[in-house]
């Protein structure tokens, strides 16, 4: 048989998968979760296989469990978003929100607006729908909002069609760890409504707040209905639970239930979630997960003071990451190889913009210097032991660090720079 061509989302994939890396590996690389902290559910997942157990080991519902939807609305309810449960569809991760959010949304040729960087999870699940991307920086208060209407008007005068919507993480962003300010989050909002598109507010981290108080999120804000908000379990919970949610208009959520290809999303897990919430875990729990993550946050900063001085550090003040700015002539693609060969992956900010080259915002391609480090998933001695492995690859990249001229970031209003 002649050989049966890929469709091209799969042709242009990687035929493998790269094997995770086990051992005496330290990975700052992923956004994994602190084992420790993950919650003990065994009370819950008791009651969801005796009490609901007609319930748990059937298909679910579309929308997902009722009760669930009950309680991440009043958990909207009470950050400020007036949102009720039928306008919450229950997902396999926000990741497959995302995914959901493409198949109503796009069709080949369209354009969507990212930031540079961006969350790089997405980047496939955006280019498997063959858009054009349209990129925006990022300054200390977030996305640039005047960046983006110079662009939104240039698109305009060429003939293009508006963007179908914009993809951003407006709390502790992944990777620069930026959160936006309370006038661009309107800004951002009032150029939607304007230009005629959606907004994807992707919120993973909202709650991993270390200091200081939240701006209103974006769904707290949207007054024409414009917002999509993707919420999740996996950072406050655990990742290996695979419930996150979408946020938005009833009627476009009716759409997406009927693109959802997977029979459903566990109706077993969601009950396990409902229990542990309703018996009162999730206060206190969430309590640990900010002081547990403040304090890997911290003995990272320290180590990088310490080990790598010239490395400009980005500290945010909630999530999962620290973003590095390293000296000029460092590529960041080589030292990563080198940190995994010294026994410490990590994740160069290259892998971070969707689009480079000729008329992008990066012509010359992604910056090279960028690097992001995950303090989630390791212990405090982990911490230490990695960023000195990170640091022993920096001298193998033939600079020591000390010697080197570093590109300073300037200090961010809701993140710091060390
Ligand atoms: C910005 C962002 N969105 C979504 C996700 C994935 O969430 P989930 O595990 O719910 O699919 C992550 C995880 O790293 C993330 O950083």
């Amino acid at each position: 048989m002649e050989q049966v061509s890929l469709a091209r989302r799969a042709a242009r994939l990687a035929a493998n998968i790269p094997a995770v890396a086990h051992g005496p590996t330290i990975p700052f690389d992923s956004g994994h979760g602190f084992p420790a902290l993950f919650p003990d559910l065994t009370a819950a997942a008791d009651k969801a296989l005796t009490t609901h157990r007609e319930e748990t080991l059937q298909y679910g519902s579309r929308p997902g469990l009722l009760e669930l939807r009950e309680w991440i609305a009043e958990s909207m309810k009470e950050d400020g978003a007036d949102v009720s449960p039928d306008e919450i569809m229950v997902t396999n991760g926000a990741k497959q929100g995302i995914d959901l959010l493409c198949r109503l949304l796009l069709d080949e040729g369209d354009s969507i607006v990212v930031t540079a960087p961006t969350y790089f999870t997405s980047i496939p699940i955006f280019r498997s729908f063959d858009v054009n991307f349209v990129e925006v920086g990022q300054d200390a208060e977030g996305l640039d909002t005047g960046q983006l209407e110079t662009t939104l008007k240039r698109f305009k005068q060429q003939g293009h069609k508006a963007p179908k919507f914009v993809y951003n993480v407006p709390d502790f962003h992944n990777p620069t760890g930026i959160t936006m300010s309370r006038r661009r989050r309107e800004a951002l909002l009032e150029l939607a409504s304007r230009y005629g598109m959606y907004v994807i507010e992707d919120s993973p981290y909202r709650k991993v707040r270390f200091e200081g108080s939240s701006e209103p999120s974006l769904k707290a804000l949207d007054r024409t209905n414009n917002v999509f908000h993707l919420g999740t379990f996996s950072k406050l919970m655990a990742p290996g639970l695979r419930i996150g949610w979408i946020a938005g208009k009833r009627e476009l959520l009716a759409r997406m239930m009927q693109l959802k290809a997977d029979g459903g999303t566990s109706p077993l897990v969601q009950r396990i979630i409902v229990e542990w919430c309703k018996a009162g875990h999730f206060p206190a729990h969430t309590e640990n997960v900010q002081r547990t993550y403040r304090l890997h946050r911290d003995r990272m900063v320290a180590a990088l003071r310490r080990d790598l001085p010239d490395a400009a550090v980005v500290v945010p003040h909630g999530g999962y990451y620290v973003w590095l700015t390293l000296p000029h002539h460092i590529d960041a693609d080589e030292l990563a190889k080198f940190a995994a060969e010294a026994g410490v992956t990590v994740l160069a900010g290259s892998k971070f913009y969707a689009v480079s080259g000729p008329g992008t915002l990066h012509s010359e391609g992604p910056p090279k210097n960028h690097m992001r480090l995950a303090y989630s998933h390791s212990s405090l001695d982990e911490i230490d032991e990695g960023i000195r492995r990170l640091a022993a690859a920096l001298r193998r990249c033939n600079i020591t660090p000390a010697s080197a001229p570093s590109e300073r970031l300037v200090a961010h209003s809701n993140s710091t720079t060390a």
